[in-house]
């Protein structure tokens, strides 16, 4: 009853006669943007998959294609209108030997601009944002029916998750890593970002819903969970016991799922980084000592007009803390250069920053104006050449920074998680703490297990190593 009123079609709750299994068909997913995406990729395939869907490796032999967009940057849509061109190709090559092609636009340029790709792409067939996918069999029913293009980019009242099948993705032997989504959209409004445009207002889902997840997923193999969310530390969720819980209890309970030895999250933000959070890092060994914690600025002008809530100074006592109850973690952030108004003396203030904190990984990125975002509409816009030049010489600091960080590792001894085979014969590849690829000479059969590795060489993306105690494993 519930799910008829919130508009979730009858395909998906009475399939249950093995008589009314429909025919196989293709479906092939292309995937741009965030993590986010690769998770809703995924599940998109498991909504569709009572329909006979299955994925396929190419798009002139899928029934279907789903095009996940990503508007965080610039010519977002270009792109998107360039890839539906190539698209529109398979579609009429398929027609002329009789087969039909569903194309569907989906993610964050879908939402932003769906009435746009219609206009300019009438091939499209669906085009839906992120929050309305748990309603894909019925738009493609829609589709099939009308004829005419089906265009779902509300907000939806009912939240996805409570519509969405069991995660079929993490059933495929092997996966030993996992995204698990537990909270999206944003409240935040930076002043330069789509995101809370696209993906909408900040949601947690309910714990039980996320340790189900968790739990089935490590039962199927998993060892290594990333937690999504726009703002994955603002997590609240309704708990069993009826109370909100944060990130940092939810953290202690996925801790207790045997099995589940490594728990990761991303991405936070520094205004929700809380004494619990922090004491979680002091007391689980299973939170990876390494952090994905965006500053974007280290100028505390450019922090208040990006709309970030706090200074250059709060991130570094954050991440003084961080490290006095777990020495061993590492950082990683975004950067922007370029925000309108940024001086010669704020850009200084973003290096400064990063000699302080010192940095394993980072992305930098120009700042890209997005239509509708009040950064956009500002004065004092920065000129592209100035643009390049900060962002060549930050770059060049965050590699440095990242070398030297891949350096210390050497000659240490740190668990690998070896996920699969690696590039050369005999040697097989997994991930540290870090997320460093490590290669290691070792037997296939001890892909899934976590092992002491000693870090022997530093190679350009990835380190080289040897099995500790080597007999054992032989
Ligand atoms: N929720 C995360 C960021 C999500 S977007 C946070 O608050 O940190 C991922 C990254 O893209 C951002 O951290 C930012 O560095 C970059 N980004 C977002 N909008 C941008 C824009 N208009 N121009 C350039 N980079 C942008
Ligand atoms: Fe965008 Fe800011 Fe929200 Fe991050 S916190 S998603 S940068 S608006
Ligand atoms: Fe891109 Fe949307 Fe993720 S804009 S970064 S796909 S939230």
């Amino acid at each position: 009853m519930v799910l008829r009123q919130s508009g979730v079609p009858a395909t998906m709750t009475a399939l249950p006669a093995a008589a009314q299994t429909p025919p196989t068909r293709g479906l092939h997913v292309i995937t741009w943007g965030c993590q986010m995406n690769v998770y809703d990729s995924a599940r998109m395939g498991d909504v569709l998959r009572p329909l006979g869907f299955r994925p396929v490796d190419t798009p002139d032999t899928a029934d279907m294609i789903i095009l996940n967009t990503c508007h965080i940057r610039d010519r977002a849509a270009e792109k998107v209108f360039s890839e539906l061109g190539r698209l529109r190709l398979v579609k009429e090559a398929r027609k002329t030997s009789g087969q039909s092609t569903i194309i569907a636009v989906a993610g964050c340029v879908a939402q932003a601009e769906g009435e746009e790709i219609l206009a300019r792409a009438p091939y499209v067939d669906i085009v839906l944002g992120p929050q309305t996918y748990h309603r894909l069999p019925e738009m493609v029913a829609r589709a099939a029916r009308a004829g005419g293009a089906v265009i779902e980019t509300d907000f939806p009242a009912e939240q996805k998750f409570d519509f969405l099948p069991e995660s079929e993705a993490p059933q495929t032997p092997g996966n030993l890593t996992a995204f698990l989504t537990i909270q999206e959209g944003c409240d935040k409004f930076c002043s330069f970002c789509v995101v809370p445009y696209t993906r909408g207002a900040e949601n947690s889902r309910p714990v039980a819903s996320v340790l189900a997840e968790a739990q089935r997923m490590v039962a199927s193999g998993v060892r290594d969970i990333s937690l999504l969310g726009q703002n994955v530390n603002a997590y609240h969720g309704v708990g069993p016991d009826g109370d909100i819980w944060g990130l940092a209890r939810l953290a202690y309970a996925l801790a207790e799922i045997p099995g589940l030895s490594r728990i990761r999250y991303t991405t936070s933000h520094p205004r929700d980084m809380d004494d619990a959070l922090i004491a979680a890092h002091r007391d689980l060994p299973q939170l990876m000592p390494f952090l994905h914690l965006p500053v974007q600025s280290g100028s505390d002008r450019i922090l208040r007009a990006m709309n970030r809530g706090h200074t250059a100074d709060d991130y570094r006592d954050i991440v003084r803390r961080l490290r006095d109850v777990r020495p061993d973690l590492a950082l990683s952030s975004d950067f922007i250069v370029g925000h309108p108004g940024e001086t010669d003396e704020d850009f200084e203030a973003t290096m400064q920053l990063v000699r302080d904190v010192g940095f394993a990984l980072a992305y930098s990125f120009k700042y890209s104006p997005r239509p509708g975002t009040p950064a956009a509409g500002a004065g004092m816009q920065v000129a592209e050449d100035i643009k390049d030049a900060r962002l060549q010489a930050l770059q060049k600091l965050l590699r440095e920074q990242q070398d030297a960080f891949n350096a210390t590792l050497v000659g240490q001894t740190v668990p690998v998680l070896f996920t699969s085979k690696g590039r050369k014969p005999g040697q097989i590849a997994g991930r540290s703490p870090w997320l460093q690829p490590v290669h290691v000479s070792g037997p296939e059969h001890l892909i899934g297990q976590e092992l002491p590795v000693r870090i022997t060489e530093r190679l350009s993306n990835s380190l080289g190593g040897i099995l500790e105690e080597k007999k054992v494993y032989a």
